[in-house]
């Protein structure tokens, strides 16, 4: 009887497409459960390299189903493209992939919202996806949202005239000039519609408890990355929903008391799109040659990934406010050659040295405190055995290992599916 569940610890891109695909055929069912098509999530086997958006990662493992949960936001146009996008792997996605009836829909008037309330910011914009997911968040708090289940009966093209009609007011408040067109994206939004009524669309709480009691085993998938949390994230650098474990409660309808394992995963550095702080920013060489090698460009939107050095302290504390009890390190295998590495393991903040994610992180008056450890120069993207991993890099995870005292369980050493170390626990 249990959920696990799988997380991003830093600013997203973590790899969580890669590791939910690598350990799918353990599971029975993959919910996503935050986020929308911000999102990009990519996956790498015998030659694919594939993103997914607003799919769970599990679609390619045939025997799985995959679920889109209620705490999503879906933008049909762009749904419809993702299923078209899987056409050539031959999957049957009207057997494997269900959807909540109560997530709610990204409408094409939620994007032009997004592009213009981030234009009228000027140097202070969030740095969004400008895929809506904000404003679509914003109508469901405000109880004015469209939901999936909504779509069954075509009455609710009534609220979606309302809703569209208080969003130009809205859109022309702002006074700001975008280039979309609403008509092209109206067009790909009801293509889109017409694709989603055609899936399997369930009351998915009911569902994921019925398979909880017979037993079947399901992981929870998180979007985004914990520093991106709504409430515990860079705020008001962050996305739109809870990125955190409880976004998977509430997101899913299951209870906390359902959850198992609690997978955290992060990359061996760190990286983060957008705005908003960074205290471990490398400006230099180091952090281009880490952008470089690691091919850290969006998934999504294809912008440069500020690169930098691992931040414990950041990781500590999205450790401890997921409860993680398993990690994943990442990447790895972009180190190899860079020589010393450096960790942060506290925050020198005027006089003051803190060892804990403060509420308001400035990073002109953060200066972090490293640790230094060697580096290794082996090419490990071929190595299958944690033995034979250089020291160096054993070294570098036994200190992550003591510092957030949970323990590290695997280890990906590449982008493909097979370039995973599982270790033994
Ligand atoms: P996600 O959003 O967390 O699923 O991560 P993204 O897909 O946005 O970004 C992770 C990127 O790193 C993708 O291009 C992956 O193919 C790639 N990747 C994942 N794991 C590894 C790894 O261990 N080594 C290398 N070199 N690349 C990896
Ligand atoms: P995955 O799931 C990295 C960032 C954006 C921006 C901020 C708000 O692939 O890890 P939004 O579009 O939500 O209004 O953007 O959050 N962001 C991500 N960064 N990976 C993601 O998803 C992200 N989703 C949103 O760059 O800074
Ligand atoms: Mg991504």
């Amino acid at each position: 009887m249990s959920l696990d569940l799988l997380l991003g610890l830093q600013w997203g891109d973590e790899g969580k497409g890669k590791i939910v695909d690598a350990i799918t055929s353990n599971y029975d069912i993959i919910a996503r459960f935050q986020g929308g098509p911000n999102a990009g999530h990519t996956i790498e086997f015998d030659g694919n390299k594939h993103v997914l958006h607003t799919i769970p990662s599990g679609i390619f493992n045939k025997d799985s189903i995959n679920l889109i949960g209620n705490g999503v936001v879906i933008d049909p146009g762009i749904f419809l493209k993702e299923i078209e996008g899987l056409n050539k792997y031959k999957i049957d996605l009207r057997k494997n992939l269900f959807i909540s009836k109560r997530a709610h829909i990204i409408l094409p008037t939620h994007k032009i919202i997004d592009a213009t309330s981030e234009a009228s910011k000027g140097k202070k914009k969030i740095g969004s996806t400008l895929k809506g997911i904000g404003p679509a968040y914003m109508d469901k708090t405000g109880r004015n949202g469209i939901r999936v289940g909504d779509i069954i009966d075509d009455s609710w093209q009534l609220k979606y005239n309302s809703l569209k009609e208080k969003h130009l007011n809205i859109i022309s408040n702002f006074n700001q000039s975008v280039e979309i067109s609403l008509d092209e994206l109206e067009k790909d939004f009801f293509n889109g519609i017409e694709c989603l009524k055609s899936f399997n669309l369930i009351d998915s709480e009911t569902y994921l408890n019925n398979s909880i009691e017979q037993g079947k085993k399901i992981l929870a998938e998180g979007a985004q990355g914990s520093l991106l949390d709504i409430d515990f994230g860079t705020y008001p650098y962050v996305t739109s929903s809870n990125t955190t474990a409880a976004g998977a409660c509430s997101g899913l309808g299951v209870a906390p008391n359902k959850i198992k394992n609690i997978i955290g995963i992060f990359k061996a550095y760190t990286t983060r799109v957008g705005s908003g702080p960074f205290p471990t920013e490398l400006f230099d060489s180091t952090g281009e040659r880490i952008r470089k090698v690691g091919h850290e460009y969006g998934a999504t939107t294809g912008r440069d990934r500020r690169c930098g050095w691992l931040d414990l302290v950041a990781l500590k504390y999205s450790v401890q406010i997921n409860g993680v009890t398993e990690l994943n390190i990442m990447k790895s295998d972009v180190l190899s050659s860079i020589g010393k590495l450096k960790v942060c393991t506290s925050y020198l903040i005027g006089d003051k040295e803190i060892n804990y994610f403060p509420f308001d992180i400035k990073s002109k008056e953060v200066i972090p405190q490293y640790i230094e450890f060697d580096g290794w120069d082996q090419n490990i993207t071929q190595v299958k055995s944690e033995f034979d991993l250089p020291k160096e890099l054993k070294d570098y995870i036994s200190f992550i290992e003591s510092f957030v005292k949970v323990p590290i369980q695997l280890i990906s050493v590449g982008p493909d599916r097979i370039q995973t170390i599982y270790r033994d626990k």
